[in-house]
């Protein structure tokens, strides 16, 4: 059993912190470009109380991170996420619902089930979404990161929300799915109009539920991904986890046109394997072509495997071709550096991309990241921007240039936090520049603790 005072996701710098400030004029290292006006913001999880029994980083009430930047001046601001179960455990004073980790709480009076919207944000149709894939997502209002409450889509929301949304670049549409693991249907799959209204839900046939935590889109279809970490109470009664990496079984990869349903979609198997996040997908000739950070296996979400795995969640960029004429896959390493939590420039989401943006992870049991690597993937080359000895960064996101024309025209944003120094800045890179010291580091005025998703919001 993991007690809290060894659990390294609430020890330094995934220890959660307490105070909700506003702190204007922040310091700047270097210089924060004109043309970067708008607001960076990132979620992650931040336990309100000490949790009941084990804790995973998976579990913890989301705070979101801003910063706010126009003419070259930056704005900080950190506040909950306030959720119904934080509300609740709020007035209680203590926790109210254990986690990931502990046995479902079928009897917990309050439900068995804490939506912590921890994970990421998307904006779309003028609206900032605060998502976690087990429920709805919660409307924050900007530049505040206030609280606006559940999003349902006036009501039509009839499934989970994952917290990987795709806004096309070009319809404006966001497409997204929701999955659940008791009952079918397992797999939801949805489009909203670029205006904001939930045009259709269709429900997608699955053998059983599995944990699907992003997806792809490309100009005309959508990319669903039913990996082998299944989820099956019947494992309970035998004494094994519920959720389990099947290396035994195949990776299904299901293709349907945009407004297309389960009649219209095709499945392509290859070897088992996981996936958390996908880089980008586009069409190409008779291929629909995916990127994605894959593992041969994972334990992240069970500490049971069918097959223990010496690479077990090393995830590594890997590109899928799919031949729709022929039926067959083609599946191909492209680095073998571990990295997570993948980008590209959003204007080209779903088209073929030049570049692509990673995370370097360190050689640790704990997700760190050392820098920011920029795939070039037409001449098969990379770039990697070091944050330096001690300092640790999360998921970059792509800000392009007001006026951009080159699809790297645009800055790099994360926050990185200092081990020595316990000290967290804004560093914003050159995106065309990569290797190159941050254009600027700006000062944030307490530690920001790892997380996980970010969003750029560009404009005033
Ligand atoms: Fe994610």
């Amino acid at each position: 059993m993991v007690t809290t005072a060894v659990n390294p996701y609430l020890d330094r710098n995934f220890a959660p912190i307490r105070q909700e400030i506003t702190t204007d004029k922040l310091p700047v290292i270097g210089e924060l470009p004109f043309e970067l006006t708008g607001m960076f913001v990132r979620n992650g999880p931040n336990p309100q109380w000490t949790p009941i029994g084990q804790y995973h980083w998976f579990d913890g009430d989301g705070m979101l991170h801003g910063v706010q930047i126009s003419d070259g001046v930056a704005t900080y601001r950190n506040r909950y996420v306030q959720t119904t179960g934080w509300k609740k455990e709020r007035e209680a004073g203590k926790a109210i619902w254990s986690g990931f980790l502990e046995p479902p709480q079928m009897d917990n009076p309050h439900g068995g089930y804490k939506n912590t919207a921890n994970t990421a944000l998307i904006w779309h149709a003028g609206q900032m979404l605060a998502l976690n894939e087990g429920g709805k997502p919660h409307a924050v209002k900007l530049p505040e990161l206030d609280t606006i409450g559940e999003y349902t889509y006036n009501g039509k929301l009839v499934s989970a929300f994952t917290a990987h949304p795709k806004v096309d670049p070009v319809t404006g549409e966001m497409i997204f799915f929701g999955y659940s693991f008791f009952a079918p249907p397992f797999l939801q799959y949805s489009v909203v109009s670029a205006q904001g209204e939930l045009l259709r839900t269709v429900p997608i046939d699955l053998p059983m539920g599995v944990m699907m935590h992003d997806f792809a889109i490309t100009e005309n279809y959508t990319i669903f991904m039913d990996l082998p970490l299944t989820f099956n109470p019947a494992r309970a009664q035998r004494g094994e986890p519920v959720m389990m990496f099947e290396s035994d079984r195949s990776s299904r990869f299901g293709i349907v046109p945009r407004h297309g349903d389960n009649s219209n979609i095709r499945w392509f198997e290859s070897p088992a394997c996981y996936v958390f996040h996908t880089l980008n997908a586009y069409e190409e000739g008779d291929e629909v072509v995916l990127i994605a950070c894959r593992m041969s296996s994972t334990t992240v979400l069970s500490f049971a495997d069918s097959q223990p795995d010496p690479d077990a969640n090393i995830p590594r960029l890997h590109r899928w071709r799919f031949n729709l004429s022929t039926g067959t896959v083609y599946e191909e390493m492209l680095d073998d550096v571990a990295s997570e939590f993948p980008r590209v420039n959003e204007n080209l989401l779903g088209r073929q991309t030049r570049y692509g943006y990673s995370n370097k992870m360190t050689n640790s049991p704990l997700p760190l990241f050392e820098g920011i690597i920029k795939y070039d993937f037409s001449s098969g080359q990379s770039q990697t921007h070091k944050f330096g000895e001690g300092r640790y960064g999360g998921e970059a996101v792509f800000a392009p240039r007001r006026g951009a024309t080159a699809e790297d025209d645009g800055w790099l944003m994360t926050f990185v936090h200092d081990e020595s120094s316990d000290t967290s800045e804004l560093v914003v890179v050159n995106a065309q520049d990569v290797t190159a010291e941050p254009v600027a580091r700006v000062i944030i005025p307490q530690r920001v603790p790892y997380g996980f998703h970010g969003a750029w919001v560009a404009g005033e």
